[in-house]
């Protein structure tokens, strides 16, 4: 078999048949497939498409592209949640605890930074002394003893992606439904799971700018995960604003611990963890339904329970003993911490929340370039939402940023971003659809 003729089959529209994908596949793992094919098949799919069983063949062999992890003896499910991406989205650092306080096994495998959005595991390494690549035996050993791990990408887990994402990344053939769907997909397929919630962020901020690019995205997802024997369901929630009231990696693990210590739950954000996690407690059997779910969850919360296997998985990690008790000493402060000032009084209508992203990147708080170092100090803390009223010269946001200089263009970037308007604004859902 030639890869040239399986590129043809496709640029003429055919649906590729498992021999074809395997070949593929194969071919990206061993670089038996040069990059100029590799680049040709991934625009081929791009602009044809893949039929649902297609792109379940290329799940499954690029699931079996590296280690596939096992879970035999777990006492409870094995369940995880993955989200498109978003800015300050920081739902995986609660939902794992949270979800392991309610009889639930998280092993999540998380990913660092993309573009203008954050990454779990970025945030998680704020913390000093907590690894995200601990070795597999105890990961293993985390999962098992506490209920959940959340750690980085390791190389063995479906390599196949890997090298494909990278050429995709530079060919402009993300924003691909199928390759979406397949790359997600085969990894989380990897980890061994028994249930998925899936997080598709919608709106000014996401990956998908448009309810109808995340509802294809969803279906597809939750069909092509059902069709490789993963049950799965897809939450559409809104992206048009920065989630929670903090943005940066230090920020965003200070509002995790006050929010799982009960002393600053933002109702969106809360909103958001509450329905994944209660869908992760129905797909696992944990709870009949998703209102018993909240039930648990809640009860979770008000406990304790779900503080402490946070504190106990930084500490398995190699976190500090401490942090929930003296996050201050431990996630370091930026130099300059400066108001964004209302020009003028308003209601705060709009948030490019794409653009904010980009501005924490400028900071320093994300790469411009892959290996980059991330300060982790800087970002946007005591975020106003869409729809509060102002005064003029009332702190939209604080900036923290590592000088003056870096603030100021940060405050020019944050005023560019939002508008202040005279009517208010209704309120949106934060989960627009389910799917699954
Ligand atoms: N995230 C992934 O892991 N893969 C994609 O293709 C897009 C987002």
């Amino acid at each position: 078999m030639l890869a040239q003729e399986i590129i043809r089959a496709k640029r003429d529209g055919q649906a590729l048949d498992e021999a074809q994908i395997n070949h593929f596949v194969r071919g990206l793992v061993d670089n038996s497939w040069s990059e100029g094919q590799v680049a040709a098949l991934g625009m081929a799919v791009f602009l044809r498409g893949m039929g649902r069983d297609e792109a379940v063949l290329l799940t499954r062999a690029m699931m079996n592209s590296g280690r596939v992890m096992r879970w035999p003896d777990m006492p409870g499910p094995v369940l995880d949640k993955h989200s498109s991406g978003g800015v300050g989205d920081k739902v995986s650092l609660m939902l794992a605890p949270m979800v392991a306080a309610c009889g639930g096994y998280v092993p999540m495998i998380a990913g660092r930074g993309l573009g203008h959005t954050g990454g779990t595991v970025d945030k998680l390494e704020a913390i000093p002394g907590y690894t995200t690549t601990p070795d597999p035996l105890r990961f293993d050993q985390i999962v098992r003893s506490l209920g959940c791990a959340i750690i980085g990408q390791t190389a063995d887990l479906a390599p196949a992606d890997k090298r494909f994402y990278a050429t995709r990344d530079v060919t402009a053939t993300v924003e691909s439904v199928p390759l979406i769907t397949a790359s997600i997909l085969s990894k989380k397929l990897a980890a061994g799971l028994e249930g998925l919630a899936m997080d598709i962020k919608c709106g000014n901020g996401a990956f998908a700018s448009t309810p109808e690019f995340a509802k294809e995205l969803a279906e597809s997802i939750v069909a092509v995960a059902g069709g490789a024997g993963l049950k799965t369901r897809a939450l559409i929630t809104d992206m048009n604003q920065i989630l929670g009231t903090d943005v940066g990696n230090s920020l965003e693990v200070i509002e995790t611990i006050r929010y799982l210590k009960g002393e600053h739950r933002e109702p969106r954000l809360h909103e958001v963890t509450l329905a994944l996690c209660a869908e992760m407690l129905v797909l696992g059997g944990l709870a009949a339904d998703t209102a018993a779910a909240r039930v648990k969850l809640q009860a979770a919360l008000n406990s304790g329970a779900a503080a402490e296997k946070f504190a106990k998985m930084v500490v398995a990690l190699g976190g500090p003993a401490d942090l929930m008790e003296r996050p201050e000493a431990y996630l370091t402060a930026a130099p300059v911490v400066k108001p964004v000032a209302a020009p003028h009084a308003g209601v705060i209508t709009t948030m490019s929340t794409r653009d904010l992203g980009v501005a924490i990147v400028e900071l320093g708080g994300g790469r411009r370039k892959a290996g980059d170092a991330i300060d982790m100090r800087v970002g946007f803390s005591d975020v106003k939402p869409l729809g509060t009223r102002v005064a003029a010269g009332e702190p939209l946001a604080l900036i923290h940023a590592a000088d003056a200089a870096a603030a100021d263009r940060a405050i020019a970037s944050y005023l560019a971003a939002c508008t202040l308007g005279e009517a208010d604004v209704a309120a949106t859902p934060m989960v627009m659809a389910e799917v699954g």
